[in-house]
């Protein structure tokens, strides 16, 4: 028998090298055992092939590319049989060329059946690893996280991390191993004990807030999100303490999206504005006040948006309010239940409005567009950024919600508002933190939209841009007092 000793759980070099080996030897699957036993180095110690030399003296053989690839995934299984399967694949393929491409084999069904499991624990670890900001000694900041991995992913998947935050010092550690990233190097060391990571920090409160916001209760699949977030995974995850409670509140959430569902202006609004609207051309209508606008912008047929949406959305706040935010278009919740930014940008808008101390009921919100411009996709209607033609027309709206409330500060969330408000596209980076002169004597003071923040897939980027997007609201709001 043939004692093959492994350095540890993930030495593929040493598998690879011992089993060629082996194989060239002539050493027969069932003679031989496969430990790992953390000495390293010795791998066929005391045994004839290891007086033999481990590099192997016999023939030299080749093996299919697609079995390199099958092996690399299905050694890091935490199966104790992966070496044992893979040596007598190899084993087989010197005399059965095409046994990768049998299906049926059982030992070829059981190695795919491995390193799908593997592929899987790469792709939950991709998702799921969440980094909290540390400081070292020195004062140098160091992301670092702790995982537990469903398999030995560990080093397989430090690439993609290192990929995504090339300049950002992380740590990731696991039981299996440790990966540090200076920006520079990687380097992988041994398995950590959960108490060498950090649990809780500043970040954790923005995650939560994040994933509360974009938690949608009308489209709960409890089944589909346990899958795609097994609960083995949720000790590590700061969102994962509210799911329980979004969860037992969704069907509340839901029901009260219904109950808004489509909002409906007075009946004698709606026959003033008609009379109106059948006296005189409708764009030299000037609205006499919010109401009649919000129940105007209802029979709005300036552009074919209003088809396909539920409901036109008006601005809402304080007919006199010294601040007006104005967004891009109403979303899928905001259709449905006739408020501005009521969803998740809205959720964001809300939280980034009471960092800067701008209260949000002060303040008059509206949107660049009155209609939700979007695409159906299966069940679910995707969001289309208006062009530039329905985003003009549209304006008439605008300029009479600016009219009548006449605020001195009008903020532009995202690219569309600014096109709306100030007649021309503004750089969002170059044009921030500057008060810019409007024709109708407000100021006008330009930022990112919410959803550009909910959208952007890196942690630290998304802490910054949200950082720079409450400076903005600070800004606006001690302009407007
Ligand atoms: N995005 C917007 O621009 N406006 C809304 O009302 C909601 C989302």
């Amino acid at each position: 028998m043939e004692v093959v000793r492994l350095a540890s759980e993930t030495d593929v070099a040493g598998w690879r090298r011992a089993a060629r080996a082996l194989r060239a030897g002539g050493v027969a699957p069932e003679q031989t055992l496969w430990t790992v036993d953390g000495s390293g180095g010795d791998l066929l110690a005391g045994s004839a092939m290891g007086e033999g030399g481990p590099t192997g003296a016999g023939q030299a053989f080749t093996v299919p590319r697609a079995f390199i690839e099958l092996a690399d995934l299905v050694a890091l299984h935490r199966s104790d049989e992966r070496f044992a399967l893979l040596y007598s694949l190899l084993w087989r393929l010197g005399h059965e060329p095409r046994l990768l491409e049998d299906a049926s084999d059982p030992q070829v069904q059981r190695a795919h059946r491995l390193a799908k499991a593997v592929s899987l624990a790469a792709h939950k670890m991709k998702a799921f690893v969440r980094f909290r900001q540390t400081r070292d000694e020195a004062g140098d900041e160091r992301y670092v996280a702790w995982f537990e991995p469903a398999h030995r992913v560990t080093e397989l998947t430090a690439p993609f991390f290192v990929a995504r935050f090339a300049n950002m010092a992380f740590s990731i550690l696991t039981p299996d191993a440790c990966v540090h990233w200076d920006t520079e190097a990687l380097v992988a060391l041994p398995g950590a004990d959960p108490a060498e990571a950090p649990r809780e920090d500043a970040l954790e409160d923005y995650w939560r807030a994040y994933y509360a916001s974009i938690f949608n209760p009308a489209r709960l699949k409890v089944g589909a999100m346990q899958k795609e977030m097994p609960k083995r995974y949720w000790r590590n995850l700061p969102e994962a303490r509210l799911i329980p409670e979004l969860i037992a509140k969704a069907e509340g959430r839901t029901a009260a999206m219904v109950a808004h569902a489509p909002s409906t202006p007075a009946r004698r609004v709606v026959r003033q504005v008609e009379r109106k609207m059948r006296d005189a051309s409708f764009e030299a209508q000037a609205m006499n006040n919010l109401e009649e606008l919000a129940a105007a912008v209802q029979m709005c047929r300036r552009c074919d948006l209003w088809r396909d949406a539920t409901q036109g959305v008006a601005g809402e706040g304080p007919g006199r309010a010294k601040l007006m935010l104005v967004g891009e278009q109403p979303g899928d919740q905001e259709d449905l239940a006739g408020h501005p930014f009521v969803g998740p940008a809205g959720q964001m808008l809300d939280k980034a409005l009471a960092e800067a101390g701008a209260p949000r009921d002060q303040a008059f919100v509206t949107n660049a567009v009155k209609h939700f411009k979007h695409e159906l996709r299966g069940k679910r209607r995707l969001h289309k950024t208006p062009n530039t033609g329905e985003v003009t027309v549209c304006r008439w709206w605008l300029d009479a919600e600016r009219r009548l409330v006449r605020p001195r500060v009008i903020v532009t969330l995202g690219a569309t508002a600014a096109l709306a408000v100030f007649g021309k596209p503004m750089a969002i980076g170059a044009s921030r933190q500057k008060a810019h002169q409007l024709a109708d004597q407000a100021q006008g003071v330009v930022t990112y939209h919410p959803s550009y923040l909910l959208r952007l897939p890196d942690a630290d980027a998304k802490a910054k841009a949200y950082g720079l997007f409450v400076e903005d609201l600070a800004f606006a709001w001690s302009l407007a007092a």
